[in-house]
């Protein structure tokens, strides 16, 4: 059983892995012997998140300040790793902007309407490029022997946003909060991304899926919580850490013939 989700040796790259749920992508991949290579924006934090892993689990973990749409920094931080480690087995393409819900101005930025061009392309830099040149480096290093690649989309990659859980009292419609569009159009373009790579390096035994996860349960408006687990069968928001099972079984040799999927973890939000 252990040798099935074991990552004994593996060398995972993660990005986005200071945020919430990266470092808990990154501590399962620890947790199952793997050597996990934590990728991110923030300097500080990664560098942290890397000691903290290899105190906590004794594993050659490594953090590195890499900005996943600058293609320069990725090409040379693929090479070091290359130089490092000899090789790369997988990539958890995760970073992404946190869309912002604008409730305070006048001219509500997120709202089509008004949200602008810059906003939209910074978006699409970080969720989809960023994976797109991280598929192209690392991902081309996993095909030299094969690996596994895993996409974070969202349950918003799967349905739209019900912009009726973000309106808030005494604002006139036309100025109410929503979920920006760039998240619907980034997490459903992952899933596009994953068909593709699924079918690009099938010879060479690179598998490539994604996960499309539900809310985590932060600090969020009460009345907010309250109104999304009534759209979810299961009656409430994730935890950080159950996200964990899935991102091992598909690094790890247990989903050896598992490709191109789609999965919901969700609470079963995506079923009604
Ligand atoms: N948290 C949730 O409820 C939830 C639900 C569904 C899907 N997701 C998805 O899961 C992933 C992780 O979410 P999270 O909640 O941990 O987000 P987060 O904002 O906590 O973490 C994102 C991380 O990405 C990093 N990042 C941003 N731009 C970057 C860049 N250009 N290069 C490198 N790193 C960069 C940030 O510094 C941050 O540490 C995202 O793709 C998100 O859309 C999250």
């Amino acid at each position: 059983m252990n040798d099935l989700f074991s990552l004994k040796d593996k060398v995972i790259v993660i990005t986005g892995a200071a945020g919430l749920l990266g470092r808990q992508h990154a501590d399962i991949v620890a947790k199952a012997g793997g050597i996990p290579i934590v990728l991110d924006i923030n300097r500080k934090d990664v560098e942290q998140l890397a000691t903290d892993l290899q105190e906590k689990y004794g594993v050659l973990s490594s953090g590195y300040a890499v900005d996943i749409t600058d293609e320069a920094e990725i090409e040379a931080n693929c090479n070091f790793l290359l130089s490092q480690y000899g090789h790369i087995d997988g990539l958890v393409n995760n970073a992404a902007n946190n869309p912002k819900m604008d409730t305070s101005s006048s001219k509500n930025f997120s709202r089509v309407e008004n949200f602008s061009r810059s906003v939209w392309e910074a978006d699409i830099s970080v969720g989809l490029t960023g994976a797109f040149l991280c598929c192209k480096y690392y991902g081309f290093a996993i095909s030299r022997q094969g690996g596994s690649i895993v996409n974070i989309s969202s349950d918003l990659g799967l349905i739209s946003p019900d912009q009726r859980l973000y309106r808030k009292q005494g604002i006139p419609d036309d100025q109410q909060p929503v979920k920006p569009i760039t998240y619907s159009v980034v997490k459903s373009g992952l899933i596009g991304l994953t068909r593709y790579i699924a079918t690009y390096w099938p010879k060479e035994n690179v598998r490539c899926n994604v996960i499309c996860p539900g809310g985590v349960e932060t600090e969020q408006d009460p009345v907010f919580v309250k109104d999304l687990c009534e759209r979810i069968p299961l009656g409430r928001m994730a935890n950080r850490s159950e996200y964990q099972g899935t991102i091992l079984y598909l690094l790890s040799e247990a989903s050896s013939y598992m490709t191109g999927a789609v999965i919901s973890v969700d609470g079963g939000r995506t079923v009604w």
